[in-house]
């Protein structure tokens, strides 16, 4: 595994790579999550590439910039064990410019919801994997449905940018006790730990409420809040796959989101019906 940290670096190598690449964009932290997206690049590519940056235009002032977890030597050894080709990790200077071309995320998808809660962050998000893209030019991209607002912008930068990149949407990867995996998880305390289990409780009973035949959106709503009762909620909300507002599930359509705090620690899950 070849290990780069400047754009120019990055370009010669990947320019050297023939056949197909997969690239699998990270902010470092690596868990079971990230590995399912590199494992399912090594599978389906010739070469894969990771990037690790914890990207400072996608927090807002007051988030957890400086404290989002770095474990680069232990995502070395992960990402050579899980074969990965090359991987790079730029530093903040060597991506952005001063007062340089910005992206916008689109006005209403980009703005409710996460973007609604942290406006201004899929800007951030978009920006870097404008420029993580034309850097590594992959044929195929791997991203977590669990952050399905970011897969779903993604999605769209692709179609309005003329990418020619496959993204590849990839299922959330929970603990056992169905919690799902994120870096920010290693945030809570045991007891915290516990309370975060609300989230994918509420969101299993609204699929359950769905197989035995409730699709009012409204009812399932009522019912998840019912169970969250116990954190501070940014939103509960069920939409479709082009994240329209919905009065009725529709299977095969529709994705539940979740989005709140436990003690300090803002978490997220959704599950697709
Ligand atoms: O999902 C993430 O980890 C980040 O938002 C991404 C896609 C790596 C961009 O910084």
């Amino acid at each position: 595994m070849q290990v780069v940290q400047t754009p120019k670096e990055l370009k010669a190598l990947r320019d050297s790579l023939p056949g197909s690449v997969g690239f699998v964009p990270t902010m470092g932290a690596l868990h079971e999550g990230h590995l399912s997206l590199i494992k399912k690049s090594v599978e389906q590519n010739d070469h894969t590439i990771v990037s690790i940056f914890v990207n400072p235009t996608q927090f807002l002032p007051g988030e957890d910039f400086s404290k989002y977890p770095r474990r680069y030597e232990a995502d070395k050894k992960i990402c050579e064990l899980a074969s990965v080709d090359i991987l790079f990790m730029p530093e903040a200077d060597a991506m952005y410019h001063e007062d340089e071309v910005i992206i916008k995320a689109p006005k209403a998808k980009g703005y409710i919801l996460e973007g609604h809660f942290r406006p201004g962050h899929f800007d951030g998000v978009l920006q870097v994997v404008n420029k993580l893209f034309h850097l590594t030019k992959p044929t195929r991209a791997y991203f977590g449905k669990k952050d399905a607002q970011q897969l779903y912008l993604i999605q769209q930068m692709v179609r309005d940018f003329f990418f020619d990149i496959e993204i590849v949407p990839c299922d959330i990867v929970r603990d056992p006790d169905g919690l799902a995996l994120s870096s920010r998880n290693v945030y809570l305390s045991p007891q915290e730990r516990q309370k975060a289990l609300l989230l994918s409780k509420a969101l299993k009973r609204a699929a359950k409420m769905v197989q035995s035949g409730e699709y009012s959106v409204e009812r399932i709503k009522a019912k998840m809040r019912e169970i969250l009762e116990d954190i501070k909620l940014d939103y509960v909300e069920i939409v479709d796959r082009e994240f329209e507002p919905i009065e009725n599930v529709v299977v095969g359509d529709t994705i539940i989101l979740v989005a709140g705090y436990v003690g300090s620690t803002r978490l997220i899950d959704n599950i697709w019906i």
